[in-house]
């Protein structure tokens, strides 16, 4: 064995110096690759969102898709923030309080939501984004801190507007939406949701 050592070094240089060679140009390769897979994939969507603009994606003649809705249900999600989670509504549901609180719906909303917030009303049949039932699942899964930030602020690229008015005034407003969940309003069927 001895005897073939001095040649080991030299043998070794050569084949790693060959070796890095070779994985660099492996390298250079799939950056290649994924450059132009990258480039794909913008080109489409570029694409994809020009298309959809063209088949008048913003008109409120048309309905938005299902996919449309999930995504801005998603973001709608995602910019309210955490804190709000936790928040519980102060008010009791008493019949004063529940009385005020219509009266408030009614006044505010109810062009709208309708007051049976339903959502089937005269303004609400043009619009799009539509008004949404509020008895619907993807309404009545927000917390109450959740509802009380909508309701508030609104929601940007639809028809929902915010509202100035003081936080027990919102807090009211919670309750009614909170109403029309599954407990409250079991002698009606719980609506299917309407988008
Ligand atoms: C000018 C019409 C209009 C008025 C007035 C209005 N809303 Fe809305 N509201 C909408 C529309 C449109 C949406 C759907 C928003 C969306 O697509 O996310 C909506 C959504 C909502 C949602 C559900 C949010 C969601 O998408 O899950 C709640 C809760 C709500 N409104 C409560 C109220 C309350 C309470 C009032 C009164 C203070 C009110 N709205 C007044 C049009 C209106």
């Amino acid at each position: 064995m001895s005897s073939y050592v001095h040649l080991v070094p030299a043998l070794t240089n050569v084949d790693i110096s060959a070796q890095l060679c070779e994985a660099a140009v492996e390298i250079v390769r799939m950056l290649r690759i994924v450059a132009a897979v990258l480039f794909g994939v913008v080109l489409l969507s570029a694409g994809t969102v020009l298309w959809f603009l063209k088949s008048e994606g913003l008109s409120a003649r048309k309905k938005p898709s299902d996919f449309e809705y999930a995504l801005a249900n998603f973001a709608l999600g995602q910019s309210i923030p955490i804190y709000t989670r936790g928040l519980k509504n102060p008010l009791a549901v008493n019949d004063e309080n529940i009385r005020e609180a219509q009266h408030h719906f009614h006044e505010h909303c109810a062009v709208c939501h309708g007051d049976d917030g339903a959502g089937k009303t005269a303004v609400a049949a043009h619009m799009s984004p539509e008004v949404p039932d509020l008895h619907a699942d993807h309404v009545q899964k927000w917390t109450d801190g959740q509802l009380f930030y909508i309701i508030r602020n609104g929601v940007r690229f639809t028809g929902m507007p915010s509202w100035d008015l003081a936080d027990d005034h919102i807090w009211k407003l919670v309750l009614v939406v909170r109403g029309f969940g599954p407990k409250q309003s079991r002698e009606k069927p719980v609506a299917d949701n309407n988008r």
